[in-house]
């Protein structure tokens, strides 16, 4: 016989089983679990298994830290499940990618700022080698994930978008899309509007160029036969290091090691390494071309290069103007995808969200405009 006293708790037992069991389930295709943050979605798992006793509770897999090493990462990361808990909240994974404090910050945070901290979740790659002072802060305190020295000419850029990837894949199970940000990079539209375009898109959006300029040095970077046979001429692509992928495409970037093989030689041709711009491209055009809107969010001005690098926003030219000139730009989209076809033909026009490159000492004005214009959908400028 159950005691009186006992009862309650049995059937409390019962009624629990089955969302313990979910939760179980669900933690263990996702791998689990940060130890400094990545609570949240764990907290009425952890609720239960406090209340319920030892001896009559379910096995329980013990939480395992994300690893730190690249390996175990993306091993444990390749198998998360691709799609999103069913019914639960779609978030946006915000990845920053950067040596340097991060000098917009204060205007991400006015972006994050009034949201729902349930939409978003925020990570930081900060190559170790540097200092950042003043500290991450504010929605960046302690996101910043297990980081490795990153430079340009070499794969240690794209390395760092990967671990990103895996690490909020790993993380968060309702990371629905995942944006790569840069330091100089900014929002030029509402958090609202930004949410609701990303997860809306049943496509990940990452520009896909095809017989660009310097294709063929670009990827005879590592020796002229140093990608075959896996990556040929002619499936090699270019596109802008700044994407927002579907969880999906963020595991087949977890899952690839094939093709990163590749990606992950040492150049010996400095001056036409990038591989940050063509390993994703080149993935993704491979495995679901048709998946992918071949066009970055990112705004950016390539008509003036000043050695590899693209305009850069001075102050005084940051002005309402400007941002509602970026808004209305449209975005150049490849011609992969629909049976070769030209995009532009399906009258496709996917507004920008972001922007860079701007200097430091743009914040001031562009926090000086930030509700009137940055953060208001409907600022149509002077
Ligand atoms: C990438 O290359 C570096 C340097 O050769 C190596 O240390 C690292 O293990 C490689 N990573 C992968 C995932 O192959
Ligand atoms: C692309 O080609 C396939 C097969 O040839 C066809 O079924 C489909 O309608 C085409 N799509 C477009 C957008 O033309
Ligand atoms: C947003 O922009 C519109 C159009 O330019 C303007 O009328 C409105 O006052 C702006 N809103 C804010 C909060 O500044």
């Amino acid at each position: 016989m159950i005691s009186p006293t006992l009862f309650p708790l049995f059937c409390a037992l019962f009624l629990c089983l089955p969302v313990a069991i979910i939760f179980t389930v669900q933690r263990e295709v996702t791998g689990v679990v940060s130890p400094e943050f990545g609570f949240r979605s764990l907290s009425v798992f952890s609720l239960y298994t406090r209340n319920v006793p030892d001896a009559s509770s379910p096995a329980i897999p013990i939480r395992q830290p994300i690893p730190k090493d690249d390996e175990p990462l993306l091993r444990l990361a390749s198998r998360v499940n691709p799609n999103q808990p069913p019914g639960s909240t779609r978030k946006l994974a915000f990845m920053y990618l950067t040596t340097a404090p991060l000098p917009f910050a204060p205007l991400w945070e006015m972006f994050f700022d009034g949201s729902s901290k349930e939409l978003f979740n925020v990570y930081v790659h900060a190559d170790p080698i540097r200092d950042y002072d003043p500290p991450f802060s504010g929605v960046f305190a302690n996101r910043v994930i297990h980081s490795k020295h990153s430079e340009r000419y070499t794969p240690t850029l794209a390395a760092a978008a990967r671990r990103l990837i895996a690490y909020a894949l790993l993380d968060d199970p309702q990371n629905y899309m995942f944006a790569l940000i840069s330091p100089s990079c900014v929002p030029i539209r509402s958090f609202d509007f930004t949410y609701k375009t990303l997860v809306s898109s049943r496509k990940s959006f990452i520009e896909i160029l095809k017989d660009e300029p310097w294709q063929f040095d670009r990827w005879a970077a590592r020796g002229p036969i140093a990608m075959l046979p896996e990556v040929r001429l002619e499936e090699f692509r270019i596109g802008s290091q700044f994407w927002v992928l579907k969880r999906r495409h963020a595991r087949v970037v977890a899952r690839d090691r094939r093709i990163w093989a590749k990606f992950n030689k040492t150049c010996v041709r400095e001056d036409t390494c990038y591989p940050e711009e063509n390993y994703f491209p080149t993935l993704l055009n491979m495995r679901d071309p048709r998946g992918c809107v071949p066009a970055t969010l990112t705004h950016v001005d390539w008509t003036i290069n000043d050695g590899g690098h693209p305009r850069m926003y001075e102050a005084e030219e940051v002005v309402p103007e400007l941002i509602v000139r970026l808004r209305n730009t449209q975005p150049r989209y490849g011609e992969d995808g629909i049976n070769g076809s030209d995009w532009s033909a399906i009258k496709r026009n996917d507004p920008f969200l972001f922007a860079r490159k701007f200097s430091p000492e743009s914040l001031e004005p562009l926090l000086g405009m930030a509700k009137s214009v940055l953060f208001n959908d409907s600022a149509c400028g002077a």
